[in-house]
């Protein structure tokens, strides 16, 4: 299938009290893990891109690899541009063939929020991409965007009904005390708000700061509206595990592709197992 926006699989996850797992790929082997996982379990998945990726690489490079190895499957797949806070590579992104993109526009002040983002909403949706867009400030570091963990704040509920109802996100991203990056202690999670959140804006939520979550509040948390759950650190973490364990474990090997198919299996073990985990294996 072609690739698709995020429209219908996120409403399907609502309706079918599921989250779609949207992994932070990092170079072509690590998005053929992503795939992997998504195809051994039957999934619908989002492939998402820092922004940092995106400049590295050059936006035809990651398209051409997306399409190729997720342009022919049959499963429900996304393109999405993760935190962005620069308009001319949101822009580009749309151009490339990105199908979702994300407006990081946390850090200004509500209203220039609410009008950044509204500006990303028109852009997107001429050429049909969906956009997520983020309240309150998600603690950690993603990308280079950095939150110092006590000018944290959480979303409020009344400015939440009132940015999405401004904005109109198909998307929405508010901060519930999850953070990027590894948790150094036990995250609390505002589950109060989070309900409040997403009972009063009717808007999909997406779940940051996945990585280091304990399954029990990422069931809590898809129970009370989350339909996509963000997964970084995650594959960092395999990506460079995978490699370096496969060479210490046998250091005469030097064919490369033993090492990469290695790297690649690590990856999939756990992108497959968080989609196990959101229920949205056997939903695609
Ligand atoms: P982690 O790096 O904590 O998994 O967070 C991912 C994320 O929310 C990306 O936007």
């Amino acid at each position: 299938m072609p690739l698709e926006n995020m429209k219908r699989m996120l409403a399907k996850a609502s309706a079918g009290k599921y989250a779609v797992g949207a992994f932070n790929i990092l170079d072509y082997n690590s998005t053929k893990a992503v795939v992997g996982a998504a195809e051994e379990t039957n999934s619908p998945v989002i492939i998402q891109t820092s922004a940092k990726t995106v400049l590295f690489w050059g936006s035809s490079a990651i398209v051409s690899w997306v399409n190729e190895l997720a342009g022919f499957s049959r499963l429900p797949v996304a393109l999405h541009l993760d935190h962005c806070k620069d308009l001319s590579l949101i822009d580009e992104c749309i151009e490339a063939g990105w199908t979702s993109v994300m407006i990081d526009a946390s850090s200004k002040p509500f209203e220039e929020n609410v009008v950044l983002s509204r500006q990303v909403v028109e852009m997107a949706k001429a050429k049909d991409v969906t956009v997520e867009a983020e309240l309150g400030a998600i603690v950690g570091v993603e990308d280079d965007i950095h939150v110092k963990e006590q000018d944290a704040h959480l979303a409020d509920p009344g400015q939440a009904v009132r940015f999405c109802r401004e904005v109109e996100p198909d998307c929405f991203a508010p901060a519930i005390g999850t953070a990027h990056g590894v948790y150094t202690g036990e995250p609390k999670i505002a589950y109060d708000r989070l309900e409040d959140i997403a009972t009063q804006t009717r808007v999909p939520i997406a779940l940051h700061g996945g990585t280091g979550l304990a399954d029990e509040v990422f069931r809590k948390c898809i129970s009370l509206g989350c339909v996509k759950v963000n997964i970084s650190t995650q594959l960092k973490y395999a990506f460079i595990d995978g490699f370096v364990g496969y060479h210490n474990a046998n250091e005469s090997d030097y064919n490369p592709l033993n090492v990469i198919r290695a790297q690649i299996g690590e990856l999939k073990r756990g992108i497959a197992e968080k989609m196990k985990l959101f229920g949205a294996a056997g939903k695609a």
